[in-house]
């Protein structure tokens, strides 16, 4: 069984997939992690996200990368939106994607083309949205939580672009694949957020 979970940033897909992940067993991937990586990679070799040979280059990060504390950075989401346009890429992460997807025993992934590229045949295909200013909220909350300081509408304004240039790239945009059961978050919390997933997941099932 594959569970897709796709959305933009701060929708909520994250949490819904760990949930979901929780709930039926399943080991879950944040593929967001793996373009973020590539992003700080870059960033760490000070070449250019823009360049597909840089960005290309960046894609043989340690794995010891993935559990660094910078990856959650707003910087770091923006480099990888950067280095996430380049097909070569996305080629290039494909490959452990699926093979994580297809593992036996099913999979839970989050990202922007789960249900789309990487799985097509998921069993399951959510598509998380919510407002940009709850979803701008959420990520405001988050980060006074962590002491970080940002004003909501440079939030709001950085959710916008980094919306507009997931959904407009020409490989493998942010869409709702056409068999998706879309989750608006906007009106909902956590827990709220979790129930609906989970009794999507189930009727999809
Ligand atoms: O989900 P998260 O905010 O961590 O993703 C960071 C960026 O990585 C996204 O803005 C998107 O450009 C890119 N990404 C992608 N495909 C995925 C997951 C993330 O292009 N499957």
């Amino acid at each position: 069984m594959i569970i897709a979970v796709d959305g933009p940033t701060a929708s909520g897909k994250g949490t819904i997939a760990r949930a979901l992940a929780a709930h039926f067993g399943l080991p879950h991937l944040d593929t967001g992690l793996l373009y973020r990586a590539v992003g700080r990679q870059v960033f760490l070799d000070g070449g250019d996200p823009d360049d597909p040979a840089d960005a290309l280059a960046a894609t043989a990060f340690p794995d010891a990368l993935l559990a660094d504390p910078h990856l959650r950075d707003e910087d770091t989401g923006g480099l990888a939106s950067r280095v996430s346009i380049h097909p070569v890429v996305r080629q290039a992460l494909f490959e452990r994607q699926r093979t994580f997807a297809t593992r036996p025993g099913g999979a839970v992934l989050d990202g922007r083309d789960i249900g789309t590229v990487i799985a097509p045949e998921a069993q399951v295909k959510l598509f998380v949205t919510a407002s940009v200013e709850a979803r701008a909220l959420r990520r405001w909350q988050e980060m006074h939580d962590r002491g970080a300081e940002a004003t909501l509408e440079d939030i709001a304004a950085n959710l916008r672009r980094r919306d507009a240039r997931d959904m407009e790239r020409k490989d493998a945009p942010l869409v709702a694949a056409p068999d998706a059961l879309v989750i608006d978050t906007s009106a909902l919390d956590r827990d709220q957020a979790i129930a609906a997933a989970i009794e999507a997941a189930r009727t999809a099932l």
